[in-house]
């Protein structure tokens, strides 16, 4: 029985975030986007993705992969500029088919966003989001950027991560045996 990370993301944060995991946890960890990652040969896993115009970026994924994930446990962490709660919550509902909802454990974790390293579409769009936006908290994050990144704020997840191994399926012991698997392992 295997467990893997598996992220995706654009700007590094949910990469750095699923690094870190894989520091605290000894799992390997894969971009969603590398051939090297082949979904049939784990048994759970912790999925990261941002959260970009109200939507979970890895959604399309998750829904084409839905059979198969269904057999599989599930953890996945969001990275977004907003804190966890309804807003969030319901960014997850809109996102997400209700049976995957239903039997995964969520974690939000907070992002970073550097407008400088923003493409020019979506610095635009962040711009422009910020004039519409009424909240201006949110309004001076999307003129201004921010960073809330926080490794100490992946415990909970390390904590339910390593919980797995208390079900029927046995996480560390493969992971043991798996010499060099926390190494990031991508196509690019
Ligand atoms: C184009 C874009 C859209 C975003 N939309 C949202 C959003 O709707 N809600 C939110 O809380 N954060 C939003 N963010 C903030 C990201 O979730 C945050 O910057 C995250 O850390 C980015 O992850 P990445 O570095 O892995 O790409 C957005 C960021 C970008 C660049």
């Amino acid at each position: 029985m295997k467990c893997a990370i598996v992220f995706t993301g654009t700007y590094g944060s949910t990469k750095q975030y699923a690094q870190w995991l894989a520091e605290k946890t000894g799992f390997p960890v894969f971009d969603v986007r590398s051939s090297d990652f082949n979904l049939a040969s784990f048994d759970a896993l912790i999925i990261g993705t941002p959260v970009y115009y109200y939507k979970l970026v890895i959604a399309p994924w998750i829904r084409r992969n839905l059979t198969s994930l269904q057999s599989k446990k599930i953890i996945l962490f969001t990275v977004s500029g907003a804190p966890g709660g309804s807003i969030l919550d319901g960014w997850i509902s809109e996102s997400l088919p209700p049976e995957f909802i239903a039997s995964m454990q969520h974690f939000a974790l907070r992002g970073r966003m550097d407008l400088k390293r923003l493409s020019f579409f979506h610095r635009m769009m962040i711009k422009i989001g910020g004039l519409l936006n009424s909240d201006p908290d949110a309004r001076k994050e999307e003129w201004e950027g921010f960073d809330y990144m926080d490794r100490d704020s992946i415990a909970p997840v390390v904590e339910a991560a390593l919980a797995l191994q208390s079900t029927e399926i046995d996480c560390a012991q493969d992971q043991i045996s798996d010499q060099g698997s926390s190494q990031l392992q991508t196509a690019r």
